[in-house]
């Protein structure tokens, strides 16, 4: 190469106390280059990515931009350096406004105060080049959606003109039509001089957006290519080290009687069976979970969440940071305390009971952690929601309803999870899942409901719905 690369990071070490997360990695990202990184749980992307934005010092390594040495304080200077991240969880401050967002941390000033004509203006600007000027920049961060949430998140890191743009799994909450929209987007960044490295385990979308990629593996680089070069297959085998092949579990139902009733609609689930819900976000598909599991009020339903539990009903929240896990609190103790909630009330159980019914399924699961023991803030995005499944799972149940059970889980955990749960609808379960990713409600389901605006318009077994035909009724047109 004979100009130096935008960005060169050499023999990258890591360690969190006896984890060794990063181990000599390398990773060379030329400008204007959308470049992916995939792995596993675990592999160390995260904590790669945090060692570029400064939020981490790393152990050993050199990093370069541009071919000057880089090495950032924290991440103000990695962002007045031009290294910019957007994190895995949004991080907007939910009560500021969109501008206040858009420049906190950064705000222009005029005699020593904040000027707000010109941070209005350089918010304005930003939302402009995403082609989002039309958002109210003095609106709450939390009164929009994910998806526009996730918009202001991007403006807010092209404020400081960044030369590396990290992205991780931005798009795990968005819809179809918005990470259609965000690509283009990333597109228009690269076409700009920009570099993006891009964190997702949908190989798909590497396959859209990404011209080059690096697999990290038990926190090694396993790998690196042109997407356009290297099977899809190719790549899943550097990421799982072993061939990924019967996805979706092949399944004959059984179903039987039914088991619950939703309240839209008077849709029934049946036991032994895999409902899916489909529809776009905010056409209440979460609502209609937390309602059937008394978390908010219907009016025709009227239950608790421990009324619900004890009648063997569970439930699986698609926001697993407020009301899934206790990050402060070990593996072992998130998923066994509602196991023996009895013995959990007098706040006592003894560890080594609970480590030994925590660990089938960490297995099971493939759950990547030191030790039963270990706090679940410490582990990777996609082990923190296989913690809040084990948890779920571990409670006999009879009716499971499940909000984006996969979200952030790798494909080779993905096939573990599907078997889990078509073995529990074989024995008798029934099981309503909410899914973004249609090819899992395609492969998983045995019937597939639609919503619109907070009803069932539809609800037909899954051969009777193509991806265009179940997009058509999701957007409220007559299908
Ligand atoms: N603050 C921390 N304390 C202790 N261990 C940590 C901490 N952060 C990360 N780790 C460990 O470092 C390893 C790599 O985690 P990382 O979050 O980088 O994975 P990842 O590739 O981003 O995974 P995912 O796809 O699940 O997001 C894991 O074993 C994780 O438990
Ligand atoms: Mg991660």
């Amino acid at each position: 190469m004979s100009n130096p690369p935008r960005l060169r990071l050499t023999g990258i070490d890591k360690a969190f106390g006896a984890t060794q997360a990063l181990r000599g990695v390398d990773l060379e990202v030329a400008p204007g280059e959308v470049h992916a990184l995939i792995g596993e749980n675990g592999a160390g992307k995260s904590t790669l990515m945090k060692v570029l934005s400064g939020e981490f010092r790393p152990d050993a390594g050199h990093m370069e931009i541009d071919g000057s040495a880089y090495a950032p304080a924290d991440t103000l200077d990695a962002r007045r350096c031009g290294v910019a991240m957007i994190h895995q969880e949004l991080s907007l401050a939910p009560h500021l406004s969109v501008w206040e967002n858009i420049v906190l941390g950064a705000e222009p000033h005029r005699l020593g105060w904040i000027d707000r004509r010109a941070a209005r203006a350089q918010a304005r600007h930003v939302l402009a080049r995403l082609e989002h000027e039309h958002l109210d920049l003095d609106r709450p961060a939390a009164t929009f959606s994910i998806a526009e949430q996730q918009i202001i998140e991007i403006a807010r890191s092209l404020l400081t003109e960044p030369r590396v743009l990290v992205m991780d799994e931005p798009t795990s909450s968005l819809t179809q039509a918005d990470t259609a929209r965000l690509f283009t987007v990333v597109d228009q960044l690269g076409a700009q001089g920009v570099s993006v490295i891009y964190i997702s385990h949908f190989l798909e979308e590497v396959r859209r957006v990404a011209r080059r990629f690096t697999v990290l593996k038990d926190g090694q680089k396993a790998g690196t290519g042109e997407v356009a070069g290297t099977a899809q297959a190719e790549i899943v085998r550097l990421m799982v080290g072993r061939d990924v092949q019967e996805f979706y579990p092949r399944r004959s139902p059984c179903i039987a009687e039914p088991l619950l009733e939703l309240p839209t609609g008077g849709l029934l689930v049946r036991s032994g069976e895999i409902l899916g819900i489909a529809g776009l976000v905010g056409a209440g598909r979460t609502e209609l979970l937390r309602m059937t599991f008394g978390l908010d009020r219907s009016p025709t339903v009227r239950t608790t969440p421990a009324r619900r539990w004890a009648a063997g009903v569970g439930f699986l929240s698609e926001n697993r940071k407020e009301e899934g896990l206790m990050l402060p609190l070990s593996i072992a103790e998130n998923t066994t305390l509602t196991k023996f909630p009895a013995l959990a009330r007098w706040g006592w159980l003894p560890a080594r009971v609970m480590a030994g019914a925590t660990q089938p399924w960490m297995e099971s699961l493939s759950i990547k952690a030191r030790d039963p023991h270990q706090a679940v803030g410490e582990l990777s995005g996609g082990n923190q929601q296989k913690v809040a499944l084990a948890r779920l799972l571990a409670h006999p149940a009879r009716v499971l309803l499940l909000d984006e059970p996969t979200r952030g889980i790798d494909v080779g955990s993905k096939a573990q999870i599907y078997d889990l749960i078509a073995r529990l609808a074989d024995q008798g379960c029934a099981v309503v899942m909410v899914s973004s990713y249609l090819p899992e409600l395609f492969g998983m389901c045995d019937r597939i409901a639609v919503m619109h605006r907070g009803e069932v318009v539809a609800c037909r077994p899954t051969a009777a719905w193509t991806e265009p035909t179940l997009m058509t009724a999701a957007t409220g047109a007559a299908a």
